[in-house]
């Protein structure tokens, strides 16, 4: 544990310019509430106090902390009085705590570890008041601007509805994360004023209160802007899914995986998969699923929620398969519906092969064993068992509790013993 360290989460803001209900931290990037990600990071650097500050629809955010069993405490605030204000509310937990204090905002989940550890560490060694991650944009547009004086010390931060003509055009932005020693940080706090036009208290402004006060503020400066965004809108959100899915992606192939085409295939923040496999484009894999070796995925299949493909099987066009367990070396190759099912080893399931997993009220079973061979066409209305080494004819419809035997073969509507007038 970093007995040094304190973390604040500021997440209490409702994301007014996402247009959507839900807390702008609970909005989901690779299948994973971006709150998440920035959750993982107090996680790692195991400091003495997490703390994350809650305000709009506390509930159901506190809900999702609790599920991610994270070890932070949750502190609210009552009125979304702006940054300053949030970061106020941790001030009881805080009472007797000497150190560094870190900031992280819940609307930022891209940063890496490795960029924060270099910002604990800048902080530490220079024995700065305030050391501000900061990055060089193109399109600074959103974001409070860097302003330094003539000997590049920074002087303040001007946030980009404060800003005049001249600073808008600054390129260096504050990327929100930043350390401060306690004390400093919260006498500070105590002499932000309201931003009249905005009627918030901003963080930003207590570099300035430091500066006027002849405390040192460093910076550390990022080195893939990427990291920063901050996400204010759907498109941000849009745009940090697309970097998160190239992060994921990569990682895969770097376990040697093979990814067809990194713009199609989308894949969630859990998702494994193991060496040798293939993933062709416009693959849809959702959160929980587990592909094994040398499986070849898609195209153009869906994987839900609780899929789970062993070694050397292949599930291709428009395959769906939730909840479902699929055996090594079986074939699903084309079109069908696989719904709570437990499905052997060396099993061959025709086209458009359909479980019937769903009677208007409840969600049913259906178990299909080692080497079966589920004939094109064929409806299987749960809760059924097919028994291994099994056939089923094409078009076939095998009814609730009909259970097919090993080795038997069923065919028709509904499915009969099918016995070979030739013999
Ligand atoms: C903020 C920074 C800006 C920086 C940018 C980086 C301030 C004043 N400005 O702007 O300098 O470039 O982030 O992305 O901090 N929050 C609360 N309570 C409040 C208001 C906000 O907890 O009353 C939380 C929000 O949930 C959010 C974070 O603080 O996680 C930042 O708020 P937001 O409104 O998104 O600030 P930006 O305008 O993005
Ligand atoms: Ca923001």
């Amino acid at each position: 544990m970093d007995r040094d360290l304190a973390i604040i989460i500021l997440a209490a803001g409702k994301g007014k310019r996402m247009k959507s209900s839900l807390p702008k931290v609970l909005h989901p990037i690779a299948g994973r509430p971006m709150l998440g990600y920035v959750l993982d990071l107090v996680r790692e650097l195991r400091p003495r106090f997490g703390i994350c500050v809650l305000g709009y629809r506390s509930e159901m955010v506190r809900e999702y902390i609790r599920k991610e069993q994270a070890n932070v405490r949750v502190v609210i605030q009552k009125r979304l009085l702006g940054s300053a204000d949030a970061v106020k509310q941790a001030r009881a937990l805080l009472k007797n705590f000497k150190g560094t204090v870190l900031v992280l905002y819940g609307d930022a989940p891209l940063l890496n570890i490795q960029t924060v550890r270099r910002l604990i560490r800048h902080h530490k060694r220079s024995d700065a008041s305030a050391t501000l991650l900061v990055s060089v944009v193109n399109k600074p547009e959103g974001y409070g601007r860097i302003l330094r004086d003539s000997s590049y010390n920074i002087v303040r931060i001007v946030e980009d509805d404060q800003a005049n003509d001249y600073e808008r055009e600054i390129k260096e932005i504050n990327t929100g994360v930043s350390c401060y020693k306690k004390e400093n940080l919260f006498l500070a706090l105590n002499r932000v004023r309201l931003n009249p036009k905005k009627k918030e208290y901003y963080l930003t402004d207590v570099i300035h209160i430091l500066y006027k006060q002849n405390h040192l503020i460093e910076s550390i400066r990022l080195e893939d802007s990427q990291e920063a965004l901050g996400i204010n809108t759907q498109i941000d959100l849009f745009n940090s899914e697309r970097i998160m899915q190239k992060r994921l992606l990569t990682a895969l192939m770097e376990r040697g995986v093979r990814i067809v085409d990194v713009e199609s295939i989308r894949v969630c923040w859990d998702t494994q998969i193991q060496a040798g496999s293939v993933v062709f484009p416009f693959t849809v894999i959702e959160s929980n699923v587990k592909i094994g070796k040398d499986c070849r995925i898609g195209p153009f299949c869906h994987l839900r929620e609780g899929a789970v493909i062993n070694d050397r099987s292949v599930v291709g066009n428009f395959a769906e398969v939730c909840r479902s367990k699929i055996g090594s070396d079986t074939k699903v190759k084309h079109f069908c519906y696989l719904g709570d099912s437990r499905i052997g080893k060396g099993v061959n399931i025709g086209a458009g092969t359909v479980t019937a997993n769903f009677d208007g009220k409840k969600k049913a079973i259906t178990v299909i064993k080692d080497k079966a061979f589920i004939g094109s066409d064929t409806v299987l209305v749960a809760p059924v068992r097919v028994g291994s080494q099994s056939k089923t004819g094409a078009g076939s419809v095998v009814t609730k509790n009909k259970n097919v035997p090993a080795k038997a073969t069923v065919a028709g509507v509904p499915a009969r013993p099918f016995r070979n007038r030739n013999r």
